[in-house]
């Protein structure tokens, strides 16, 4: 679902799971049909699976869509359960009109949510989507605005009530995403996890480092934006959501491939004050396709230079594996959650071509199209804070003009 954003009120996390379940009644009434593929999506099942099940072709009723809900095999992916026969009849007839054209050679930044500008960019063009989100229920932004996602919850991206909810709207954004990648293309989603706990949600890493020197003496009440941790269906107090595994889990459940997820290991992490659990040293980097063999070369990574995602002799082995040993960014330049420019350009050099065309959807201050234009890439990107594509928007004017385009 695509739409005007919103301005954002401001509201606590309250990770309550609502208790909303299927109106069997109102579905039995209605009278419409729906594409075989589009439901396939939405009930987490393959579309072969979904034709030998109901013996239907290319069109289902919403007979058959309550028949798919009640098996063992559903899995909710972008709305939940409740609401796949709304979100079918408002999609089915939808058009969208795919009519952005780029203003590369080089790079085009574009301010908006990455959601609405995804689905205006023409289907099958885009070689490698390499990105990272925000993490659920951890950051402010600059420029927070709402989204209206599919689902009917209106929020920020990363700032859902519940878990469930972001990686729902991860889904829906992968999903059109998937839309716009090239059949041997590949994305490349950048997550870390989040714990179920009561805290405070904070402006920036800076921040949170600030706190944990014992520099911050606000009290959790006292903070302007706060997350619960009660009210969940069964996630208690401190436990691990496993947000990247069932994002992955969702990315197979929509028809893509999931190739690998790997570990980014962190040559360096905050400081965590937790007692009964282990630090984190890790994030994920789950490498998603729409086919089982997509543009790959491993080489790259032996040839390639350090600070764009070759091998690093000091950490790494000759062999690329899942484990990628790679520093956290600085975190200058402005924005307070980047990655270093050797991840995206890692996932850059393995699956893309020179002159082949990467996006990054949430682009913050640049690093993936430093890392593109460095592979010889064009390069397309997005962001709904004009503060961060300002950064961006210089960080790769110096680098064009360096590279001498
Ligand atoms: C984790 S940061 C990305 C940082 C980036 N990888 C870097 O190295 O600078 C996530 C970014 O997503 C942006 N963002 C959040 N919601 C968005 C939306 N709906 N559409 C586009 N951008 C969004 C934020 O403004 C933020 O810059």
């Amino acid at each position: 679902m695509t739409g005007a954003h919103a301005t954002w009120q401001p509201t606590d996390i309250k990770p309550h799971t609502p208790r909303t379940s299927l109106d069997r009644n109102h579905i039995a009434q209605l009278d419409h049909s729906y594409r075989l593929e589009e439901v396939a999506k939405v009930v987490g099942m393959s579309a072969l699976f979904v034709r030998k099940t109901t013996g239907q072709k290319e069109f289902l009723t919403p007979q058959h869509v309550l028949h798919l809900l009640d098996l063992d095999a559903f899995k909710e992916t972008i709305v939940p359960r409740s609401k796949v026969i709304s979100y079918l009849t408002t999609t089915h007839n939808a058009v969208q009109e795919r009519n952005f054209i780029p203003n590369p050679p080089n790079y085009d930044l574009r301010l908006g949510n990455a959601l609405d500008l995804i689905g205006t960019i023409p289907t099958s063009t885009v070689q490698c989507a390499i990105t990272s989100t925000p993490y659920w229920g951890t950051r402010i932004y600059e420029d927070p605005q709402a989204t209206p996602w599919a689902d009917g919850e209106i929020c920020p991206y990363g700032l859902e009530q519940t878990p469930e909810g972001f990686i729902r709207h991860t889904t829906e954004v992968m999903d059109s995403l998937a839309q716009v990648i090239t059949d041997d293309g590949s994305i490349w989603w950048n997550v870390m996890d989040s714990f179920n706990t009561r805290t405070q949600i904070r402006n920036s890493a800076a921040e949170a480092l600030r706190a944990m020197e014992g520099k911050d003496d606000r009290k959790w009440e006292e903070h302007f934006l706060r997350r619960y941790s009660a009210g969940h269906s069964y996630l208690k107090d401190g436990e691990q959501c496993l947000i990247p595994a069932l994002i992955a889990e969702r990315a197979s459940q929509i028809g893509l491939y999931v190739k690998s997820i790997i570990t980014w290991a962190k040559r360096s992490t905050l400081p965590e004050p937790h007692n009964s659990r282990v630090s984190r040293g890790l994030e994920y980097v789950i490498h998603i396709t729409k086919t089982r063999t997509p543009k790959f070369d491993k080489r790259i990574y032996l040839t390639a230079d350090k600070q764009y995602g070759g091998r690093d002799e000091s950490y790494e082995a000759e062999k690329l594996s899942d484990v990628w040993v790679l520093n956290t960014s600085t975190g200058g330049n402005g924005h307070g959650a980047q990655f270093p420019t050797a991840l995206p350009g890692r996932c850059i050099a393995l699956s893309t071509e020179p002159g082949d065309l990467v996006l990054d959807p949430f682009v913050g201050s640049g690093n993936s199209g430093l890392a593109a234009l460095h592979h010889g890439c064009s390069f397309l990107g997005f962001d709904i804070s004009q503060t961060y594509l300002s950064i961006a928007k210089d960080r790769l004017e110096t680098a064009t003009r360096y590279l001498n385009y």
